[in-house]
């Protein structure tokens, strides 16, 4: 899987305003709910965290795990994470790519990630959480957070590509337009896409958000 050039300056760009979409008012019951879970969910793991941004959500799995090792491909969003207090105990971040995780230690006993499925090409997806779960221990808990399509709330779907992705057209605080893979998947889409990869599967929709738990298997 290559990286999407497009998609990794986009996020490089909107670093310093990214934690904005954390701040909708009609969203906080929503968030405070996710919060809680993740919190909760990786107690005394060692958690491998995917694209872990401005480390928004790196913040509350250091709050409760042993250990957490948040990657990203931008420095610009890593340097945002490292500087938040919240951060600096028991959290290590590293620049690097989620679609080649191979140089990683098999080791951690958790994988979470934010807001990164739905910018994942539905060709790789696959692939990519077969990389994911190598580099955790069998039988680790995967959590995966997106958001939901809420007609009126969501930036709307600009086009549709020939495997099924989705694309919005996202504006920054500069005027600048660009063009951004952003996934829907349906309930049915996220199971079909861990079947054979994952035991004990979990997926709720709230309002705004979707969220997917699983057990990852030892030999997939
Ligand atoms: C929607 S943001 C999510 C940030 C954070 N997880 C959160 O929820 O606040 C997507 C992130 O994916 C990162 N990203 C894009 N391509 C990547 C890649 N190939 N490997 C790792 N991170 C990537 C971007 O830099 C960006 O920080």
């Amino acid at each position: 899987m290559s990286i999407d050039s497009s998609m990794v300056s986009y996020y490089a760009e909107r670093a310093a305003e990214y934690e904005r979409i954390y701040r909708k008012p009609e969203r906080q019951a929503d968030l405070r709910q996710l919060r809680n879970l993740v919190e909760t969910e990786f107690s005394g793991t060692d958690v491998l965290e995917i694209a872990c941004g401005t480390g928004y959500w790196t913040k509350v799995l250091a709050r409760s795990a042993a250990s957490v090792f948040a990657i990203d491909i931008n420095e610009e969003a890593l340097a945002i994470a490292r500087s938040k207090p919240g951060n600096r105990q028991r959290v290590t971040f590293q620049r690097a790519d989620a679609y080649a995780l191979s140089m990683l230690p098999r080791r951690f006993t958790g994988g979470f990630s934010g807001f990164w499925w739905s910018h994942i090409p539905k060709a790789g997806l696959r692939s990519f959480l077969q990389g994911f779960h190598h580099a955790l221990s069998s039988g680790a808990g995967v959590t995966f957070i997106d958001n939901a399509y809420v007609e009126g709330s969501s930036t709307p779907v600009s086009r549709t590509d020939e495997q099924g992705n989705t694309y919005q057209v996202r504006k920054l605080a500069d005027g600048s337009t660009h063009e951004v893979r952003k996934n829907f998947p349906t309930k049915a889409e996220l199971f079909a896409a861990v079947d054979g990869l994952a035991t004990d599967v979990k997926v709720e929709f709230l309002q705004y958000y979707w969220i997917l738990r699983y057990v990852s298997r030892m030999d997939a």
